[in-house]
């Protein structure tokens, strides 16, 4: 007999491992017979995957579970489940203080969720929170929304171990897919007339298939199709092989945007971060891809007000982005978070320190991509539509290769389709242009 298919609504917190990890989940789901929905009022089944990587990131997730609390009160036959981070990081104490909690399943665990969540809906609580040392689920194709723009995880985990870090602790140790796999789901994404793929993992650049590193991986996914772009991110300054900045220099179609998380410029802190180098051997790391890579775009992340940091550090930090001259950079305030080798030393910069430090880096950072975006007025440059603008119906919006976001009145393309737009007017974030109409416009 046929079952109707059950409903699940799935909400995603966190990285783009996570967003891919969730596609992994509702193909899985999928294959049970569960399909998503996009209302809540509709679903059987409510999972929230979830990211611990700072305080106000679970924050945010612990004020989602109190609507799903109440939603649950009102629908007691509604299965809540949730994933990722947090339910690996906190366990059974998360099945103990949220009572309306069914189910916690942690990133290495989503092959038990379908019976899981059989049992959830007969009435019984579950947990999975193993990490593995070898599931990398290399045999699932996620069930992606969208069809132009693909996530596609290489490796998962961590090991490197970053004082601050929580995820080597959420996500478990580092280990890579294969390499005829990961190709292969590259081709079927060009044969389904995806136009972007981003090959994701925390260090993408430590990726490793037995002989094969992550420049030959990389190489191997451009060559699938010259017209498909190939991204990747995060890059850890200390895999940046020299044979990995050529591989990007090399193909037309990896984009010229590298995502290189520095996290401080003072060497007393990197080292107190187990960043493995110091900003000097950062800095001569940049000026080589910058050589070798003309029009490279760079951005970073930033941690203010790690323990002990000082003015001086500080000073630092807002030296090497000016020198650098980052695209972009992602800041946080320094959070604690348990386990982690940072949770021992004493986090003794005041709130309101962070806050301004936070800030100055802010700002010191608007100001270059402001002043890197102006000097791109009167210059054409090839976009890839990816739809219409959230601000303007009249507009599309797409990205550079370097991954610049532009908005342009929409006159003829479509999403999917490779635009000439000639920037007149920028701001810090965003460029604006108009199209050309050259004759190679599809
Ligand atoms: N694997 C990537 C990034 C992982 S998390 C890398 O190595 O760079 C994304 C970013 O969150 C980090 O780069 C770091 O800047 C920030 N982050 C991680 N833990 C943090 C913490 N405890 N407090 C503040 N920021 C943190
Ligand atoms: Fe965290 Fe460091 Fe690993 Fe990045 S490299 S995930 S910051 S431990
Ligand atoms: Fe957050 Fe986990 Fe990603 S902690 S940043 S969702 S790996």
């Amino acid at each position: 007999m046929m079952k109707t298919k059950k409903l699940v609504f799935l909400e995603t917190y966190g990285c783009q491992m996570n967003l891919a990890d969730s596609e992994i989940v509702l193909s899985l789901l999928d294959k049970s017979g569960y399909s998503r929905t996009e209302s809540i009022g509709s679903a059987d089944v409510i999972l929230v995957n979830t990211c611990a990587v700072r305080e106000n990131a679970e924050q945010r997730v612990y004020g989602r579970l109190g609507d799903f609390s109440r939603y649950k009160k009102e629908n007691p036959a509604v299965v809540v489940g949730v994933l990722g981070c947090m339910a690996e990081r906190l366990r059974k104490e998360l099945l103990e203080s949220e009572s309306f909690v069914d189910l916690v399943v942690g990133p290495d665990e989503y092959r038990k969720l379908p019976a899981l969540i059989d049992a959830a809906i007969e009435g019984e609580r579950g947990i999975a929170v193993k990490l593995s040392r070898i599931e990398n689920y290399d045999d699932i194709v996620p069930l992606r929304t969208d069809g132009l723009i693909a996530w596609l995880s290489i490796m998962r985990g961590c090991d490197k171990f970053c004082t601050f870090c929580v995820v080597p602790f959420t996500r478990g140790r580092e280990r890579s897919r294969t390499l005829v796999n990961i190709v292969r789901e590259v081709e079927q994404l060009s044969r389904s007339g995806f136009k972007e793929v981003t090959l994701l993992g925390q260090n993408v650049n430590s990726y490793r298939d037995g002989e094969n590193d992550f420049a030959f991986l990389l190489a191997s996914a451009a060559a699938v199709d010259r017209s498909l772009r190939i991204r990747f991110m995060t890059s850890h300054p200390q895999d940046m092989s020299d044979a990995l900045i050529r591989t990007i220099a090399e193909n037309e179609n990896i984009c010229s945007y590298i995502h290189l998380p520095v996290q401080s410029g003072s060497d007393r802190i990197l080292e107190l971060m187990n960043r493995s180098y110091t900003a000097d051997q950062y800095r001569s790391l940049v000026k080589k891809i910058k050589a070798t890579i003309p029009g490279i775009a760079l951005s970073t992340d930033i941690i203010a007000g790690f323990p002990t940091e000082t003015e001086d550090d500080h000073r630092k930090t807002l030296e090497l982005i000016r020198e650098v001259e980052y695209d972009g950079a992602y800041t946080f305030k320094y959070s604690p978070r348990e386990n982690t080798k940072a949770w021992q030393m004493t986090d003794d910069v005041p709130e309101e320190t962070k806050l301004r430090r936070l800030n100055e880096i802010i700002d010191v950072q608007r100001s270059i991509s402001l002043h890197t975006n102006r000097s791109l007025i009167g210059i054409t440059m090839e976009v890839l539509v990816e739809g219409t603008s959230k601000k303007s119906e009249s507009d599309f919006c797409g990205r550079t290769d370097t991954n610049k976001m532009v908005v342009f009145p929409k006159n003829g393309g479509a999403a999917g389709s490779y635009r000439q737009v000639k920037i007149d007017h920028v701001n810090s974030a965003t460029l604006f242009g108009l199209q050309l109409h050259a004759a190679a416009n599809g």
